[in-house]
């Protein structure tokens, strides 16, 4: 039998790997008790700060701290104000004011549905989020989040979120946790769900790593084939709480794939490094070798100030996905592989191609041998200085003609292409690069080369040596 299948006894080495992982992301009481004095604190002074506002409303902590879900070292509280009556979305925007005003502390606004406040205290990163706790109504995207914690705290159990600590920090590892646009991977909420489903780390990874799809619906409303037509993922799970939404709404296909990929190799080769994956860097020298030799382009986006991430990564990767569909029509250009990574003010777009430069000749198709003898006549008056007329196996009339440099030259291609599609909002200008000196010098400029190991490479960080 496969041992990797038989999950549910671990072998020696990976329950020697989890409690090795375990022993750091399970939060020790003295960093326990350090934040929750903290988010108690700032919680109070958030509710005493609205003492005079004209509604009922709460000031609550949700999110991984609630649930205690949350990684020893990621201090990140998640600060609720739940309105009890309905006031318009401007009236959450006047409460982010009160507290801006009110409160000592620097805050940054931050847009997801709506507007939110994000504070660093004491070492804490504090998201401060308005929404309404009405019964039976969802007014704002926020407004589940009370539910989601209601449910889990029926649930989960120390064991349990240990198992979720492993989940968590596994993706987190291999760079697939995040519902954000820029991961399209699992959320915090839904590796929740997934080892409620599934009881453990191991099972889960087990389901992932053997199942094409993976269907849980913890209220019994959907049929399988329905579900699946309806949230097109390869992991759904329908939230407790709301029987319409598909709580892995962002998982993307190529996110899953990856998930897939680790979980397999992790239940054969168990290792800490995917879940610390180590930072490798690339050496000056090879950096060098490999984008001189490779056929390798840059396309770099300049991103405006005041963008919000989600809207300028889909942006970014919607623009990534036109032009690899622009150089698949050109059939004689393979893209081999592509990196996309955020750096200072701008989107990396690295492209690995079989070449930088089209052939030195093409063929230019003409009418077919079945179209009128004036047709064909103009087309070979119009080439006659060219190779042809030749008649093709598909019998249509062709020349041979030579290209010009900037014909042959992908990078010129790319750049006439890129004048004609759409950089707003997100976008201030865009530049293509296909010179290698020049790339090195931007790599090295904006220090991205670390990020550049696994596009050079073709490793990822967490996989260990094989
Ligand atoms: N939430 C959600 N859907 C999302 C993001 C967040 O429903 N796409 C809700 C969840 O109820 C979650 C809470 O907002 O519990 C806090 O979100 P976040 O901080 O992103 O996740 P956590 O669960 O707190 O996980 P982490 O440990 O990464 O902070
Ligand atoms: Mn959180």
């Amino acid at each position: 039998m496969n041992p990797a299948s038989d999950s549910l006894v671990a072998r020696p080495e990976i329950k020697k790997v989890l409690r090795r992982v375990l022993d750091k992301v399970v939060p020790r009481e003295e960093e326990r008790e350090f934040i929750k004095n903290i988010a108690e604190r700032v919680r109070k002074e958030i509710e005493d700060s609205l003492a005079e506002i004209p509604v009922p409303f709460s000031v609550e902590i949700h999110g991984s701290f609630a649930h205690d879900t949350w990684l020893s070292g990621d201090r990140d509280i998640d600060i609720f104000i739940l309105l009890r009556e309905y006031k318009p979305k401007s009236f959450l925007e006047d409460l982010l004011k009160i507290i801006e005003n009110r409160l000592p502390y620097e805050f940054e606004r931050r847009y997801a549905e709506h507007p939110y406040l994000h504070a660093y205290i004491d070492g804490l990163e504090v998201d401060i989020v308005p929404g309404y706790s009405i019964k039976n109504k969802i007014l704002s995207a926020v407004d589940r989040t009370p539910r989601h914690t209601r449910f889990l705290k029926q649930y989960l159990s120390e064991e349990l979120c240990n198992e979720i600590r492993l989940l968590k920090a596994f993706l987190k590892g291999i760079d697939a946790y995040g519902a954000e646009i820029r991961t399209q991977g699992l959320s915090g909420y839904a590796c929740e769900l997934l080892i409620i489903h599934y009881k453990s780390f191991l099972r889960t990874i087990t389901e992932i790593a053997q199942k094409p799809r993976i269907f849980i619906d913890f209220t019994n409303t959907w049929e399988e084939e329905e579900a699946i037509k309806t949230f097109r993922r390869r992991i759904i799970i329908i939230d407790p709480t709301d029987t319409e939404r598909n709580v892995t709404a962002n998982l993307s296909t190529q996110t899953f794939l990856k998930i897939k990929l680790a979980s397999k190799l992790f239940l054969e080769r168990p290792s800490t490094t995917y879940f610390f994956p180590e930072e490798k860097n690339l050496s000056e020298k090879i950096l060098r070798k490999s984008i001189r030799e490779r056929s390798i382009i840059l396309i770099q986006l300049f991103i405006k100030e005041g963008v919000s991430p989600d809207t300028y990564w889909g942006q970014a990767k919607r623009i990534l996905r036109k032009i690899r569909q622009f150089l698949k029509r050109m059939r004689e250009v393979e893209v081999y592989n592509y990196e996309i990574t955020e750096t200072r003010g701008r989107i990396m777009l690295f492209l690995e191609l079989n070449t930088k430069e089209l052939s030195r000749y093409k063929k230019v198709l003409g009418p077919p041998i079945w179209a009128s003898s004036k047709n064909i006549l103009d087309f070979i008056i119009k080439h006659y200085d060219e190779i042809g007329p030749i008649i093709s196996i598909g019998s249509r009339i062709f020349f041979i003609e030579k290209r010009s440099a900037n014909e042959r030259s992908i990078a010129e291609i790319l750049k006439n292409f890129l004048d004609t599609i759409k950089i707003e909002p997100s976008f201030t200008s865009i530049s293509v690069h296909d010179n290698p000196e020049e790339i090195v010098k931007i790599i090295l400029e904006e220090d991205v080369s670390g990020k550049l190991y696994q596009f050079v490479t073709g490793k990822p960080p967490w996989l260990p040596e094989i």
